[in-house]
C-alpha cells in the first residue's frame, strides 16, 4: 500500500526547534520524530511511502535514504518551492496510481489505518478522511458528517462562533487517484481549503472516520513537550532507544550516574549522558546522548536534545533544550523554555514564560537576574 507524507512545511509555530532541522526531523524521544511515524506505517503494511519534501529536503533525504534501514521503501518528490498540501500530492501524480494514504507529516497516531482502509471500501468512498475530538477546534480544520459519516461541512481554521462541531480533521487521509484531476498541476494549492470543500460542493463521496485513538499534531512547542509527556506516561504507544534499568528509567549505553544522584522515572537517558554528584532527574524527562547534568542540579518534566550541559545548582523544568547548549551554575530555566541549538547561558540567570531562544544566542552571567 502507497502513502504520501507532507513534510514540506517550514514548521514556522515550533520554531527556534525548526531552525536548524524540519519538523519531521526533531527528536522524540530521541529518535526523529518521522521514524516514529514510519513505525506506526510499517505496522499497517503500507511501506511503500513517497516523502514530499521542500523546506531542508537534504537533512530528510541524509538520514533516511531509501528508507531500507527503516524497513520500507521511501522516494521523494520535491518541491522547488511550497506547492501547498494539495499541490503536494499533485506533484507526486506519476507514482499514485491507486487507492493511496496521505499523512501530515506532523502527526502523532496509533490511529488503525487497516481498520480506516476497511471503512474507505466499505463506502465505496473517493476519500476518506481520520476525524478526532479535540477541545478546541480552531486550530484545525473542522468536519461535519452525517450519522453515516458523509461529509458535509469542511472548515479549516473557523472563528469560535462558527465552530460547529469538536470532531477534527486528523491530517490523515485515503484518496482514490481519480481525485488528483481536481487539483491543479504547478499551483499552490490546499486540499483543506480547496478539494475538501469542492468534494462536498459536488456530492463526491467524501466520509469521516471517527476514530479516538491517541493524537497529536507536534506543530507547537507545548504539544511537542505534551507528546513526551504521554509516551514517557504510556499513554501513547511508541519505540524508542534504550534499555529498561529500572521501573520507568531506561539508559543508552556509556552513562555515568552519580551514586548520590536520584533518578525518578519515566526517564530515557540517552548514550553517554553523566550525571553529577546531588543532581536529581525526574520524569517524564529525556536527556539526548552526551548531556551532562552538574551537581546539584535538578531536571524536572524537560526535554534535552543531544551534548546539554548544565552547571551546577542549575533547575530546568518544563522545557526544552537543543543541541549544544550549555548552562552557566545556578540558572533557572522553567515554564516551557525553548532554547534552540548552541546557546550559552551565563550563571545565575532566569528564563521562564515560554521564553524562546534562537540557535547560538548567548545571555552573559546575571542578565535576566531573579
Ligand atoms: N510538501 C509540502 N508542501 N508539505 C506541506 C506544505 C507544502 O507546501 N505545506 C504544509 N505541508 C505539510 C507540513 O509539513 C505538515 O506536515 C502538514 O503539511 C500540515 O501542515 P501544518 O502547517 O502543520 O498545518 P496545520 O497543522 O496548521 O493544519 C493541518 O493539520 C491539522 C491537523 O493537525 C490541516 O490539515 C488541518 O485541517 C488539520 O486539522
Ligand atoms: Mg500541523
Amino acid at each position: 500500500m502507497k502513502a504520501i507524507i507532507l513534510v514540506g512545511g517550514e514548521g514556522l509555530r515550533l520554531r527556534p526547534l525548526t531552525c536548524n532541522i524540519p519538523k519531521p526531523m526533531v527528536p522524540v524521544v530521541n529518535k526523529p520524530f518521522l521514524e516514529h511515524m514510519l513505525d506506526n506505517l510499517r505496522r499497517h503494511h503500507i511501506d511503500d511511502i513517497i516523502l514530499a519534501i521542500c523546506y531542508l529536503p537534504e537533512r530528510i533525504q541524509s538520514h533516511l535514504h531509501n528508507g531500507s534501514g527503516f524497513g520500507v521503501n521511501l522516494t521523494y518528490a520535491v518541491e522547488e518551492t511550497p506547492l501547498g498540501t494539495g499541490g503536494a500530492v499533485k506533484n507526486a501524480e506519476p507514482s499514485l496510481d491507486d487507492t493511496f494514504f496521505v499523512f501530515n507529516g506532523d502527526i502523532f497516531s496509533d490511529l488503525n489505518l487497516s481498520e480506516m482502509l476497511a471503512f474507505h471500501r466499505e463506502h465505496k468512498a473517493k476519500a476518506s478522511i481520520a476525524l478526532t475530538p479535540v477541545e478546541d477546534p480552531t486550530a484545525y480544520g473542522v468536519v461535519e458528517t452525517d450519522s453515516d459519516g458523509n461529509v458535509k461541512a469542511f472548515i479549516e481554521k473557523p472563528s469560535r462562533e462558527t465552530v460547529t462541531s469538536n470532531f477534527i480533521n486528523a491530517g490523515i487521509y485515503i484518496l482514490e487517484p481519480e481525485l488528483l484531476e481536481l487539483i491543479p498541476p504547478n499551483v499552490h494549492h490546499m486540499v483543506e481549503r480547496g478539494l475538501f470543500p469542492q468534494l462536498v460542493q459536488q456530492g463526491i463521496p467524501f466520509y469521516g472516520y471517527r476514530s479516538n485513538a491517541y493524537w497529536i499534531d507536534i506543530g507547537v512547542p507545548d504539544d511537542y513537550l505534551k507528546l513526551h509527556h504521554d509516551i514517557l506516561m504510556g499513554k501513547a504507544i511508541a519505540r524508542f532507544p534504550g534499555k529498561s534499568i529500572a521501573d520507568d528509567i531506561w539508559r543508552e549505553d556509556g552513562c555515568e550516574i552519580h551514586p548520590s544522584a536520584k533518578i525518578i522515572g519515566p526517564v530515557v537517558l540517552g548514550r553517554d549522558c553523566i550525571i553529577g554528584k546531588d543532581a536529581r532527574i525526574s520524569g517524564p524527562t529525556v536527556l539526548g546522548a552526551g548531556c551532562a547534568i552538574g551537581p546539584g542540579t535538578s531536571v524536572d518534566e524537560a526535554v534535552l536534545w543531544q551534548n546539554v550541559k548544565l552547571g551546577a545548582d542549575v533547575t530546568v523544568r518544563n522545557s526544552v533544550l537543543g543541541n549544544n547548549s550549555s548552562i552557566g551554575d545556578s540558572t533557572w530555566i522553567s515554564d516551557g523554555a525553548i532554547l534552540s541549538d548552541d546557546t550559552v547561558v551565563g550563571s545565575s540567570n532566569k528564563l521562564e514564560h515560554g521564553i524562546r531562544l534562537w540557535p547560538g544566542s548567548t545571555i552573559q552571567d546575571s542578565s535576566i537576574s531573579f
